[in-house]
């Protein structure tokens, strides 16, 4: 299986994608797969070395989710040559990541909804400034999400992949 590689992209890389890492990370590792390698990254440099926010951490570890271990980091030029698969959260990353990006490796960028065109939303939610059930949103979105790629990379003919 050839490698494939994805980037989740949010604001802070404390909240958003640092969970939807967590939980694809949780996703290949229930299936049994290793073909796939996941990051994330904020497009701001706020949090830069810290771990995710506590209340996203305690919202993954409600689901068996251990994202303890990662650090914010900001996205980089040299990602978009790295990663096949850019998901940002919301417009803003979208639009951050977009004018980043080389021309070349524009198409590699996506919204992560996207992935789901039959559900009316098409930004994940900040919940910084929410509560816990804002994260719990967050987290079903970023489930079906990571689901739905799972899919598209199984109907791109990657053996073994699939929800
Ligand atoms: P994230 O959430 O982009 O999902 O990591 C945020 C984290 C921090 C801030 C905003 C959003 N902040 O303003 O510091």
């Amino acid at each position: 299986m050839s490698q494939v590689s994805v980037l989740f992209v949010c604001l802070g890389n404390i909240c958003r994608s640092p969970s939807a890492e967590g939980v694809l990370r949780a996703r290949l590792a229930q299936a049994g797969l290793d073909g796939i390698r996941i990051d994330s990254a904020g497009t701001s440099p706020w949090h830069v070395g810290n771990p995710p926010d506590t209340r996203a951490q305690a919202a993954a570890s409600r689901r068996g989710i251990d994202i303890s271990m990662l650090r914010a980091r900001q996205v980089s030029p040299a990602d978009f040559a790295l990663f096949d698969h850019i998901f940002a959260m919301d417009d803003d990353n979208l639009a951050v990541l977009l004018r980043l990006a080389p021309p070349a490796y524009r198409s590699r960028v996506r919204r992560l909804l996207d992935l789901m065109p039959e559900q009316p939303l098409r930004q994940v939610p900040d919940p910084y400034h929410g509560d816990a059930r804002d994260f719990e949103h967050m987290l079903d979105l970023l489930e079906r999400a990571a689901d739905a790629f799972l899919a598209e990379l199984a109907a791109a003919h990657c053996e073994g992949f699939g929800p």
